[in-house]
């Protein structure tokens, strides 16, 4: 239905205008009575043998959305309905900013992929922090980062920020140093920033009752010796884990016409290098900490093979898009198949 009717509807606007439309319509429907049960019942997949145990929480399935879809918290309980395990929120910041001009989103049919440089438009944390008041049972991931106008040298404030704003209300935090729309953001990934950025969190983290596990989400476009280094800083600070990975700066084989639009490439052409770097950040900490893939995952097909490298669990946010919410159910189902 998806497919066939909607997103060829759909693929005639302009992708941000679709964003929004999808968004309140989702909404509005939700409202109906008897909808989101009624999403529930076509999407999700309930079979105890989906439930994971990944870094302390428990997760009914392993099929997660990927940050920067519902960045402000305004849909997860309805997202949630489409079968989703879990929902990452963000990227939120500290003050609220609107984000690179626009035109900042574009398609690229051809390579059933979009590139992106939205530049982090959200609405500030605390709005956020008031809209998650409300959940009742959704496990959402809190994906933080800092101001455009925040020099690098005060990011690690900005992170703290966020930190301390989301901590009694997500179940675990993303710390995001890999989007290529913030100047100078990936600068963050470097050796020494990011020891200290991790290590003021986790200190932050550790003085708590009950600290909440604190992921990284790296880039694609890191040199093996980059992720080695990653791997260094994750087993130093003790973080609970990796997300891998973020939009990629590459262009390597494209064939649509919008293809060299500035910002992150997200889809498709993303999947081989997606689940390179998980297979390698697996194999070379000898799977010393879990990793959620994310990056170009399509079909059922491409979630195994994620999994199959090392990834514990999946995010999808392009593939949701071009398949849409058939494809959460397949890859449940799939997964379930191979047990
Ligand atoms: C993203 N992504 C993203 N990631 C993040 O950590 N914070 C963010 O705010 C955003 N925003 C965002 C906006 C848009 C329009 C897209 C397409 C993507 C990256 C996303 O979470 C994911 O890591 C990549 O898109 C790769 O996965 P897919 O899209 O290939 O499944």
């Amino acid at each position: 239905m998806y497919k066939h009717f909607i997103r060829p509807l759909l693929f005639n606007f302009d992708p941000e205008d679709v964003h929004y439309f999808t968004f309140s319509m989702i909404r509005k429907i939700s409202k109906i009575p008897g909808m989101s049960l009624l999403f529930q019942k076509m999407y999700g997949v309930n079979d105890s043998r989906l439930e994971r145990e990944v870094f302390g929480l428990k997760f009914k399935n392993p099929v997660g959305l990927a940050a920067g879809f519902d960045k402000d918290a305004k849909l997860y309980k309805e997202l949630s309905n489409f079968g989703f395990g879990f929902i990452e929120i963000g990227t939120l910041t500290p003050k609220g900013q609107e984000g690179n001009p626009k035109k900042r989103l574009f398609r690229l049919k051809e390579d059933q992929a979009i590139i992106n440089r939205m530049g982090f438009n959200n609405g500030g944390v605390l709005e956020a922090v008031a809209r998650l008041k409300n959940n009742n049972g959704v496990l959402i991931g809190g994906n933080i980062g800092k101001n455009k106008a925040t020099p690098n040298e005060d990011a690690v404030l900005d992170y703290e920020i966020c930190f301390d704003a989301l901590y009694d209300y997500v179940d675990y935090f993303v710390v995001n140093v890999s989007s290529p729309n913030t100047p100078n953001l990936r600068a963050l990934q470097d050796k020494e920033p990011l020891q200290q950025l991790l290590q003021t969190l986790q200190n932050k983290n550790n003085l708590k009752s009950k600290p909440k596990p604190i992921l990284l989400k790296i880039a694609p476009d890191l040199s093996n010796e980059q992720l080695l280094d990653i791997i260094d800083i994750i087993n130093s600070t003790k973080i609970a884990g990796v997300i891998a990975t973020n939009t990629t700066l590459s262009r390597e084989g494209l064939i649509s016409e919008n293809k060299s639009e500035m910002g992150g490439l997200s889809g498709k052409p993303l999947a081989k290098r997606a689940t390179e770097v998980i297979r390698f950040l697996s194999e070379k900490s000898n799977r010393s900490f879990p990793i959620i893939g994310v990056g170009g995952i399509h079909s059922a097909q491409d979630a195994i093979e994620k999994l199959e490298a090392g990834a514990s669990l999946v995010q999808l946010y392009t593939g949701f898009i071009y398949e849409g919410p058939a494809l959460v159910k397949a890859i449940n189902k799939a997964i379930l198949a191979k047990v």
